[in-house]
C-alpha cells in the first residue's frame, strides 16, 4: 500500500533558500511530504517569486494585526489539512494561542548551535566570542524564541579569516542540507 504523504506548509519572509531545499526534497520520489502551501508576511520577496513560479499555493499575510493574521493563517492551514509547518526565515513570532490551536508539528531552522545565540546576528556574535565552531539547528517551535527540542544540529568551523557574511554563507549551505534531513528524521517514525 502506498503511504499518504504528509501535507506541509513553509512560512517565509524573504530569500527562501530553505524553502527551495524543502521543495526540492518534496519532489523526490522517496520524500514523505507534499509541499502544499507557502505563507509569507512579505510580498515580492525572492521566496514568494519562487513558490509562485513552482505553482505552490502561496498566501501573503501582511501582519497589520497579529491576532487577525494568525487567525487567517490558521484557516489556511486547516483548509489545506497541513500536518507539518516548517518555519524558514519567518520573521514573526507565533503566539502561544496559535501554537495551542495548531496542535500539529511546527519546526524552525536557526543559524547557530542552539542553545547558543538565540535571536539575530548569530554569526557576528559567534565570531566576536572567538568560538571555534558555528552551525545550524532544526528544532521544534515553542512560544519562547529559538527554544524547543532539537531535532538536528550540524557544525562548521569558524576560520580566522571569517567575517559574518562569509560565515553566514557557509552556514546557509549547511542549513539547506540539514532541513530536509531533519524533516525525514521526524517523519521516520510515522
Ligand atoms: C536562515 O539563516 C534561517 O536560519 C534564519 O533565516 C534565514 C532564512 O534564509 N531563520 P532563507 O530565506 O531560507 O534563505
Amino acid at each position: 500500500m502506498v503511504k499518504k504523504k504528509i501535507s506541509c506548509a513553509v512560512f517565509i519572509s524573504g530569500r527562501g533558500s530553505n524553502l527551495k531545499s524543502i521543495y526540492k526534497y518534496s519532489k523526490r520520489k522517496s520524500s514523505k511530504i507534499n509541499l502544499k502551501l507557502v505563507i509569507s508576511n512579505k510580498d515580492n520577496v525572492e521566496g514568494v517569486k519562487f513558490s509562485k513560479k513552482k505553482k505552490i499555493k502561496t498566501k501573503i499575510i501582511k501582519y497589520i494585526d497579529k491576532i487577525k493574521s494568525e487567525k487567517k493563517i490558521l484557516n489556511h492551514l486547516q483548509k489545506n489539512e497541513i500536518e507539518l509547518v516548517c518555519l524558514a526565515g519567518f520573521m514573526k513570532k507565533l503566539s502561544r494561542s496559535f501554537l495551542k490551536k495548531f496542535d500539529k508539528k511546527i519546526i524552525n531552522i536557526h543559524p547557530s548551535l542552539l542553545p547558543k545565540y538565540k535571536g539575530l546576528n548569530t554569526h557576528d556574535r559567534a565570531i566576536k566570542n572567538k568560538d571555534k565552531f558555528s552551525g545550524c539547528t532544526v528544532h521544534f517551535v515553542t512560544e519562547k524564541l529559538d527554544t524547543g527540542k532539537i531535532i538536528l544540529q550540524e557544525k562548521v568551523r569558524i576560520l580566522n579569516s571569517d567575517i559574518p557574511e562569509k560565515l553566514a554563507k557557509r552556514v546557509l549551505k549547511l542549513e539547506n542540507k540539514i532541513y530536509p534531513k531533519a524533516i525525514k528524521k521526524i517523519l521516520s517514525k510515522i
